[in-house]
């Protein structure tokens, strides 16, 4: 392992990239591999014993590369599989929910807080153990958010969609009726929602997991010695289902930046 190995990325479809957005735009130095498991999304949705299964093909399939840390850009991936993928590989890895948590502790001033997310990891309680670590009096009110993941992989995440505007109103009214002060984006799909979110709630403080964990992960690496030093970095994304599908929608969300070709592998 070296600075210039690759950090791994993972996620069950283009939610992961708003992590590898927010790794590339602070540490635009690191060489990424990223898997969007496209024929399997959404995770949130399926059983422990099936979002376990699925993890372990996505780290296998990253373990074939030289890699230095693994990302598991994936709250639902993060809440249910992380111990599991921690006892198997010897490698540093981040997550998505520990960083998101800690933020959220820090930053509210009332005390509330709301968690959106999928059903697995609303269900999973990772989100109040987490924050409860880091500020045991909080009240976190989560709310499972099943219809927001197809409707982003759809491409239905921008602005005057009236869509999905109406879907996050029907999530979210009843949620800041309890006063939330604070919101936690417990998906990595989700930011794509952010400008949508924070015009219709101008008041909350939104945090992104995905940037939380981005800055996680750069702590971490200047401490250890890690940060990478390419001049010329690689990025390599790869999917299990339709590359040119995934390649559209990736490059709407990331313009110019996706850096990298996609390629379609089967791990079955
Ligand atoms: N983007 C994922 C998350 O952070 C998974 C969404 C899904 O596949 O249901 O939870």
């Amino acid at each position: 392992m070296s600075n210039n190995s690759y950090i791994g990325v993972f996620d069950s479809g283009i939610g992961g990239l708003t992590v590898v957005k927010a790794i590339a735009d602070n540490m635009p130095n690191e060489n990424i591999i990223y898997f969007g498991d496209t024929a399997h999304v959404p995770y949130g949705t399926r059983s422990k014993r099936q979002i376990t299964e699925y993890v372990l093909a996505d780290v296998k399939f990253l373990n074939t590369f030289d890699l230095k840390a693994i990302v598991i850009a994936c709250n639902t991936a993060d809440s249910i599989a992380r111990g599991t993928v921690e006892e198997m590989y010897d490698l540093p890895i981040f997550g998505v929910v520990d960083p998101a948590s800690k933020r959220a502790a820090e930053i509210t001033k009332n005390g509330k807080i709301g968690v959106i997310a999928t059903n697995a990891t609303i269900n999973s309680g990772a989100y109040n153990a987490a924050i409860a670590k880091y500020k045991p009096d909080a009240e976190v009110i989560g709310v499972a958010c099943p219809l927001f993941v197809p409707l982003v992989e759809n491409g239905r995440f921008n602005k005057g969609d009236i869509v999905i505007e109406t879907v996050v109103r029907e999530y979210l009214d009843p949620l800041v009726a309890k006063g939330i002060d604070t919101l936690v984006l417990g998906c990595t799909h989700y930011p794509l929602l952010s400008d949508i979110i924070e015009g219709l709630y101008p008041s909350l403080q939104i945090i992104s997991s995905s940037g939380a964990a981005a800055d996680t992960l750069r702590q971490s690496l200047e401490a250890n010695d890690l940060v990478g030093n390419s001049d010329d970095s690689v990025r390599k994304y790869f999917v299990s289902d339709d590359a040119e599908g995934f390649k559209r929608q990736a490059q709407v969300f990331m313009g110019d930046a996706l850096g990298g070709d996609v390629t379609q592998v089967n791990l079955d």
